[in-house]
């Protein structure tokens, strides 16, 4: 007998765009797309994709993709 834990919510990741934020399901890509759109600051990446607004978990990969990606940026940050 075989049975397959359930797949979980729905989501566009898999395993080359693992979900960073599964409070929210927000994939690895989207978050990288989000920062070369210019929402290269952490507060920016919290208004648009509500990361880290949940458990807080994925805070510490989500900075990491900010400093790995934030050079690429196209400059339309919302300043606050
Ligand atoms: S995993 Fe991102 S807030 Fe919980």
């Amino acid at each position: 007998m075989s049975q397959h834990p359930p797949d979980g919510p729905e989501s566009t990741a898999d395993e080359s765009n693992p979900v960073v934020c599964s409070c929210k399901l927000v994939s690895r890509n989207e978050i990288i797309d989000a920062i070369k759109a210019g929402h290269s600051t952490f507060i920016g990446l919290r208004l648009k994709l509500s990361v880290t607004t949940g458990c807080g978990s994925c805070l510490i990969e989500v900075d990491r993709l900010l400093a790995e990606y934030k050079d690429q940026t196209q400059d339309d940050e919302t300043s606050f």
